[in-house]
């Protein structure tokens, strides 16, 4: 039996009458990649800001390490959803260095998490001259600075360029042996294709389809066929 790290049990969330995550169970192996693909609007975002105690569901459950999700378990969790919360006037370090203080942290995490990263040499360079890529690295390093067991990875690869992809790719793939299990959500077939070791695909707030991912299986067909029965038109 595999063991989860993070399962939801029949999560749901309603923006007013629009129902917008409908009872999705999904099951998070530890030190793996899940990817979490789905179209624009199928809930994916709405999904992980639950997990991370943003949001609160509607109804439904979520479990946590073997126990039921509080938030507490926050301190075990790294998230970058939506754009990363940066101050452009400061340099990557600094940026970091003020993450640290919040959390009571040491200055020696900072230098750790640049290190895992790659992005140890940007030394004065303030942050508002970075390309994407180094942001979203950056925005990671932030995500991590708390050592989290789940890192959760909202369309991380948005808007970069094919080196800014491939370099993210990568370091996504090195998490897991270093004891880190990653969700990541994105709407590009091939790119989850290429990170995840298992696959949920959502569409319309419906899970339509979770699991492992067999080497030459035809996940276009398959994410073509759950956004055509649960995508509203
Ligand atoms: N705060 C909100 N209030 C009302 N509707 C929302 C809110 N957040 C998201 N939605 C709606 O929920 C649906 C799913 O959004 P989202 O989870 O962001 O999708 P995805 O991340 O898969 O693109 C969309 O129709 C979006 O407009
Ligand atoms: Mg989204």
């Amino acid at each position: 039996m595999m063991e989860m790290i993070l399962k939801t049990n029949e999560l749901c969330k309603n923006f007013k009458d629009q129902v917008v995550v409908n009872n999705v169970s999904l099951n998070i192996e530890r030190n793996s990649v899940y990817g979490l693909l789905g179209p624009n609007g199928a809930g994916k975002s709405t999904t992980l800001k639950m997990i991370t105690g943003i949001l609160r569901p509607t109804s439904g459950d979520i479990e946590f390490d073997g126990h039921l999700w509080n938030r507490n378990d926050l301190a075990h969790i790294g998230a970058l959803i939506e754009m990363p919360p940066l101050y452009d006037n400061l340099t990557a370090h600094e940026n970091l260095k003020v993450r640290t203080v919040m959390l009571g942290l040491s200055d020696k995490r900072v230098d750790e998490v640049l290190q895992i990263v790659r992005l140890t040499d940007t030394g004065k360079k303030r942050v508002g001259q970075f390309s994407l890529g180094m942001k979203q690295r950056l925005g990671i390093a932030i995500a991590l600075l708390n050592n989290p067991k789940l890192l959760i990875l909202d369309e991380p690869t948005n808007g970069l360029d094919p080196m800014g992809i491939e370099e993210l790719r990568k370091l996504i793939r090195s998490f897991p042996e270093k004891g880190i299990t990653v969700i990541l959500s994105s709407h590009i077939l091939s790119e989850v294709q290429q990170i995840a070791d298992r696959v949920g695909i959502i569409a319309g707030g419906v899970l339509g389809y979770e699991s492992k991912l067999q080497t030459g299986e035809n996940l276009e067909q398959l994410f073509m066929d759950v956004v055509k029965l649960h995508q509203e038109v």
